[in-house]
């Protein structure tokens, strides 16, 4: 087993990484406040794990919500019934939260412990991919609005990860893949010789070699705990981890939450912010092609699709959380594993960008 630190003073939590991790005790018992859990998750991943967590937890005073599964039900109203839940099995504050499932039960969970009276410990099980090396760490935590992706929501750290690996076998391929996006991301903004890792070991990720898979996780969340300890509340460095979300969350808003997931949106989006880049002068050409073949290798979209609009994008990123007095930010890359977040491009860069995506689009 790895242990990583999020490194946050007095909200410092850890990672824990490894094999069956939910059948173990040893790290979760420790981090319950009180005697009451409420494991919340959802009618796919319940049948899967919900019971061994609830051996693990044998002894605790302890109920588990079961929510409807999909990235369309990240609203407030599924958050609704988990306040409901809290309240009539009379959870009181020293209760912990437990998610058990992917980004989209993270995210909710999350905001649920972040709101229920004032603020309650959660904890985070991610079961995705996608969960494991981005989602669950870094305390971003929150739902949808029909008008924008994650615009109602708090800064809420848990009180530790659990991410164990084991889980990603039952996960499906176009699941996996979606986490790659964002595994590919952390190389792209952050780490150059990462992002040469994963060319030379894609095939064995595709495959779920277990120890390419651990290592992906773990580097992944190495760069997540160092982005998220120098500015947790995303003042300015953290939004670099936005690499091709602006635009991916707009494919997500337009298309209807859960028609692309997420990591798929975010493929075509870094696609995009990696071109933009490029048209822009800033970054060479070959980390553009070397960037689409490894999201296609990793069985992507590469390109928006062709029914959006570029009205369409204007809109959604018109209310993104990175915008200053509305005008729109883009995390960009001045070079492989090197970013920037900046403001500075002109409506025609913006508009070929989009437009050539669109064109492209599948
Ligand atoms: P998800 O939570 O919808 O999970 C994907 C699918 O896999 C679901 O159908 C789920 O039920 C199923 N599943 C989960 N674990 C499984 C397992 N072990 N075996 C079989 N099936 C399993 O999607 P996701 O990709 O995990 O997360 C996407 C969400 O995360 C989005 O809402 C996105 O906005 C959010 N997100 C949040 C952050 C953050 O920092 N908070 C970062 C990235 C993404
Ligand atoms: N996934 C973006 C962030 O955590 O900041």
């Amino acid at each position: 087993m790895e242990k990583l630190e999020v490194d946050l003073a007095d909200r410092s939590y850890p990672i824990y990484i490894g094999q069956d991790l939910l059948a173990s005790a040893d790290n979760l018992l420790p981090k319950l406040k009180g005697r009451q859990v409420l494991v919340v998750t959802n009618e796919t991943v319940a049948p899967l794990y919900l019971d061994t967590l609830l051996e693990t937890l044998k002894g605790y005073d302890v109920d588990s919500i079961i929510l409807p599964d999909g990235e369309v039900y990240k609203t407030l109203d599924t958050l609704n019934l988990i306040y409901t839940h809290l309240l009539e099995k009379t959870h009181s504050r020293t209760t912990t939260l437990i998610a058990l499932g992917g980004g989209v039960i993270g995210d909710i969970t999350g905001y649920a412990a972040a709101s229920y009276q004032r603020g309650v410990d959660f904890i985070q099980i991610p079961t995705t991919l996608l969960a494991q090396v981005d989602s669950s760490v870094g305390g971003k935590t929150g739902v949808n609005h029909p008008l924008g992706k994650n615009m109602i929501g708090a800064f809420h750290q848990p009180r530790c990860v659990i991410a164990d690996a084991s889980t990603l076998n039952t996960l499906p391929e176009r699941e996996l893949s979606a986490g790659i996006a964002e595994v590919i991301k952390y190389g792209l903004i952050r780490d150059a010789e990462f992002f040469n890792w994963l060319e030379l070991n894609i095939d064995k990720l595709l495959a779920r070699d277990a120890e390419a898979l651990a290592y992906a996780i773990k580097r992944s969340c190495e760069l997540k705990a160092e982005v998220v300890a120098a500015d947790e509340k995303e003042g300015g460095l953290r939004a670099i981890l936005n690499l091709g979300h602006t635009f991916g969350h707009a494919i997500e808003a337009s298309m209807g939450y859960g028609v692309w997931l997420h990591g798929e949106a975010v493929a075509a989006g870094m696609v995009m912010a990696v071109d933009m880049s490029v048209r822009m002068g800033m970054l060479g050409e070959e980390v553009l092609v070397r960037t689409k073949a490894l999201l296609k290798k990793s069985k992507l979209p590469l390109f928006a699709p062709e029914t959006m609009t570029l009205q369409q994008f204007l809109s959604v990123m018109a209310v993104d959380k990175k915008n200053i007095d509305k005008q729109i930010r883009l995390v960009l890359l001045q070079g492989l594993g090197d970013a920037l977040i900046t403001s500075n491009f002109t409506d025609e860069q913006l508009t070929r960008t989009i437009e050539s995506s669109i064109a492209l689009g599948c």
